[in-house]
Formats: C-alpha cells, sequence, structure tokens
C-alpha cells in the first residue's frame, strides 16, 4: 500500500505537491483539545495504517505548543500499525542554543533532539541552523537529512535580481551565502555581529565602495525578530544603495517582525515555503519530496 503523507497543524501548504511527485496518500488525523487542554487524537475512520510508512510533516516552528501533539499522534499511529512513523520538519526548531552561552543555561538543542529521537524513526529537514554542530547526527539518534536551499534560492536571485550583491550578516550566514553565491556566480560580503539579547543586535557596517550600483541582497537562515536584518538595513540606507532585498530560508517572524522589516524600507522579503507565509516565494517542495523518499520503502 502506498505511504501516508499527513500534515498536524493545518500546515498541509506543500505536502500535496509532495504527495503527488512521490505517489503517496494525503491521509488525515483529528487534532483537537478537550476542554482541560488535553490532546484528543483521531485518525479518519478508512485509513488504514497497518504495516504502511507514515510521514508525519509539520514544520517546527512555535516548537512548544506542536511537540506534545506531534508526539502523541506518532505513539497513536505506531499503536495502530503503522511500520515506521518518519518526520519532515521544513523548519528545525531548539537548534540555536548549541551551547551554554552563561553559566545556569540548559543546551536545550541536545534535549530536544534527544525527546524527538525517541519517538520518530527518521528526520528531513531543511538548512537547520548549523553553527557549532556540523552535523544533525552530533544530537540526533536517528537517521536524518538535512536538505540545503542554497540552489533554488540562486535561481531565485538569478530571475529576479539585476546584478545583486549578497550580504551575509554573520560568520555563520556564509555557509549558505557563499554556495549561493558560487551557484549564482555573484560576488557576496559577509558581516560580524554580536548579539547581547534577543532584541540587541550589533552587526559590523559593509564596505560596500567596489559594488556601486549592485542590489544589496540580505541572505539569511532564520528571520526570527528581524532584528538581525533591521541593523544591517541601518547601514545599507546610510550606504545611498538600491533598496535591499531580504531573503531568509526560514521565515519565523516573531512579534511583527515582518512588519518591521516593509516599514524599514525593502525592496522585497522573500522567504522558502519551509514555514507557511506571504513572503514564500521559493518552493522547496521538490527538494522536500527528495528527501523524503530516501526513507521511504514503498
Ligand atoms: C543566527 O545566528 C541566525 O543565523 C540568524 O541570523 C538569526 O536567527 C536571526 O535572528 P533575528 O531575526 O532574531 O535577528
Amino acid at each position: 500500500m502506498k505511504p501516508v503523507i499527513l500534515s498536524l497543524f493545518n500546515d498541509d501548504f506543500v505536502i500535496h505537491a509532495i504527495a503527488k511527485l512521490q505517489g503517496y496518500e494525503v491521509g488525515h488525523v483529528l487534532l483537537r483539545n478537550f476542554p482541560d487542554g488535553e490532546s484528543y487524537i483521531k485518525f479518519q475512520d478508512n485509513l488504514h495504517l497497518n504495516n504502511r510508512e507514515l510521514i508525519l510533516f509539520t514544520s517546527l516552528d512555535k516548537p512548544n505548543t506542536k511537540i506534545l501533539p506531534l508526539i502523541l499522534v506518532a505513539e497513536t499511529a505506531r499503536a495502530l500499525g503503522a511500520r515506521r512513523v518518519g518526520l519532515c520538519a521544513p523548519y528545525l526548531a531548539y537548534m540555536r542554543q548549541d551551547k551554554q552561552f552563561k553559566p545556569g543555561e540548559g543546551v536545550t538543542s541536545v534535549y530536544f533532539a534527544k525527546l524527538l529521537s525517541q519517538y520518530v524513526d527518521w528526520l528531513v529537514t531543511v538548512d537547520p541552523h548549523l553553527h557549532r554542530y556540523h552535523d544533525l547526527d552530533e544530537i540526533y539518534a536517528i537517521p536524518n537529512i538535512a536538505l540545503h536551499a542554497t540552489q533554488d534560492i540562486a535561481q531565485w536571485i538569478e530571475q529576479h535580481i539585476i546584478k545583486p550583491l549578497l550580504i551575509g550578516p554573520d560568520r555563520e550566514s556564509e555557509q549558505w551565502v557563499a554556495e549561493v553565491a558560487q551557484i549564482a556566480q555573484v560576488p557576496y560580503i559577509i558581516l560580524d555581529k554580536n548579539r547581547h539579547g534577543d532584541y540587541d543586535v550589533d552587526v559590523s557596517a559593509p564596505i560596500l565602495g567596489p559594488y556601486d550600483g549592485h542590489t544589496p541582497v540580505l541572505v539569511d537562515d532564520i528571520i526570527s525578530t528581524a532584528q538581525t536584518m533591521l541593523v544591517v538595513l541601518q547601514h545599507l540606507h546610510k550606504s545611498g544603495m538600491k533598496k535591499p532585498v531580504c531573503v531568509g530560508i526560514h521565515g519565523v517572524f516573531s512579534n511583527h517582525a515582518y512588519d518591521k522589516l516593509i516599514k524599514a524600507g525593502v525592496a522585497s522579503i522573500v522567504t522558502c515555503n519551509t514555514i507557511q507565509h506571504e513572503s514564500n516565494g521559493i518552493d522547496v517542495s521538490w527538494l522536500l519530496s527528495e528527501g523524503i523518499s530516501k526513507f521511504i520503502n514503498k
């Protein structure tokens, strides 16, 4: 029988494309809260999971509200006989706390990975924030694939931006920015960032002299508070360059971050559809379907 793919939190924005590409059945699970806040879970009546591959699909932005229902759905599927339960989480949360920055802090990336590894058989994600970790295997105990959206981003830039100059706001962004620049055959610069708090970020001023006439394109993996991009935008506005374009792999956009970026005077804001958002302009459904297919025995 065909493998089943289902979305957990109405984030079914790409599962139909994936199902079509790979020949999977799209399933449904009812997930609601009892009046006391506990989760109620029920798979659709005619969905036979016995001995079938199940692909759970959800982006893990707002992870605290999603993780427990996700675990309960995975366990229910196993109880109903699913052969394996895998997770496609285009955005993987809890990757940024990858060391103890201050005494007393928890290295939550490790604990989250340990938890998830207990409940799903495999994991597919897109560009997880690998900074101090070089591989998901350092914290995840399950088979996993970290896909890269760089090819899709490069293609979007080639098709939409005339004479781009890519700008990475911090050292860790170089891994994405350099690859996109190489594929699109365009120049790039990398800045230095210091984060002092959630909304307190310093980024070095870019040296733009050699790039007169270029369109600045800020490229980062995550746009969360957007503070990183906002600080770079301030530098760019002073430089008199063309209006910048902001490209994020994962548009988390916490607390009106998207509106703040728009108000800051950008030409456009474009994200990959790893988290459903109106800024989604770079489609990674084919990439996700290829990644998932590596784990599926049809
Ligand atoms: C962190 O190092 C990431 O690569 C991003 O630069 C960061 O997550 C952006 O966060 P925010 O939008 O809150 O400044």
